[in-house]
């Protein structure tokens, strides 16, 4: 609740980004045109951007802004990628990149961070928007197009309607709470699958959900791919970005 203390009030669009901010940019599930006005005016002018990457500097969230910046004549940009090391704690990495951000911040410098989706929903933005509020900077949020909007859009399958009850269930859930969760659900979005996705799928058939249920992977990419989960190979696997959406009536509009 203290976090709010340090949110500064909404300044006029041309002002943006304002010295010593730091600003969590959602810039949405991965097609470059799905990002904000805003998100996308104070990309163009920050000092400092900053992104989670893979060990070997590869990032999504940077491979999404690259066409907005192409045309960009601000030479002396500074980016940090924040290297995320799988399987290691990422506590100390967040505590460095909210050291370093913090040292932009007091020089007067705006940062950007980007996050994929919304900074709020699921993203890792959300651990520097503590440590960096807790340490006193001025910090914002600009929400963003999350992936369970995008993977409705793209599927074609609206979200929920009516007095539809809708959940996001994370995969890394145990087997038992799944059950528990999509027992008793009218409409699920089921996020973070990858390695989960063979115990999500077991669980959805043993309910008889299957035929209620939607699979799409990188949604709105270039690499997207969408099948009922019913069709997919029995061994199929599924990439971290993909997701499962499951509406018991079949159609929300129904
Ligand atoms: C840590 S959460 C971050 C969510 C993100 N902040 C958002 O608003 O979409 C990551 C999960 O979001 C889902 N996701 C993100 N982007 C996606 C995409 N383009 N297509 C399908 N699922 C996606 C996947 O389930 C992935 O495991």
């Amino acid at each position: 609740m203290s976090n709010t203390a340090n949110i500064p009030a909404p300044a006029l669009a041309g002002q943006l980004p304002v010295a010593g901010t730091a600003y969590g940019l959602g810039i949405g599930p991965g097609e470059p045109d799905l990002i904000t006005l805003k998100a996308y005016n104070i990309l163009q002018k920050a000092d400092v951007i900053a992104y989670p990457a893979l060990e070997d500097g590869a990032s999504l969230a940077r491979q999404i802004i690259a066409p907005h910046l192409a045309g960009n004549s601000q030479n002396d940009r500074i980016e940090i990628a924040i290297r995320i090391t799988m399987g290691e704690p990422a506590d100390p990495i967040y505590d460095q990149a909210a050291l370093e951000i913090g040292e932009h911040l007091k020089a007067g410098k705006s940062v950007a961070v980007l996050c994929e989706g919304d900074p709020f929903f699921y993203g890792s933005f959300m651990y520097l928007f503590g440590r960096l509020a807790e340490a006193g900077h001025p910090v914002q949020t600009v929400p963003g197009v999350s992936s369970m909007m995008a993977c409705a859009a793209q599927l074609g399958a609206p979200l929920a309607a009516k007095n539809d009850v809708l959940q996001v269930i994370p995969g890394p859930l145990s087997e038992d709470r799944l059950r528990a969760q999509l027992g008793n659900t009218d409409a699920a979005a089921i996020i973070k699958l990858g390695r989960h996705f063979p115990k999500v799928r077991k669980v959805i058939e043993e309910l008889g959900l299957t035929d209620r249920a939607r699979y799409i992977e990188r949604a709105t990419l270039e690499t997207q791919k969408m099948i009922p989960l019913g069709d997919l190979p029995i061994d199929a696997t599924a990439p971290y970005f993909s997701m499962i959406l499951i509406h018991r009536r079949g159609d929300a509009w129904r």
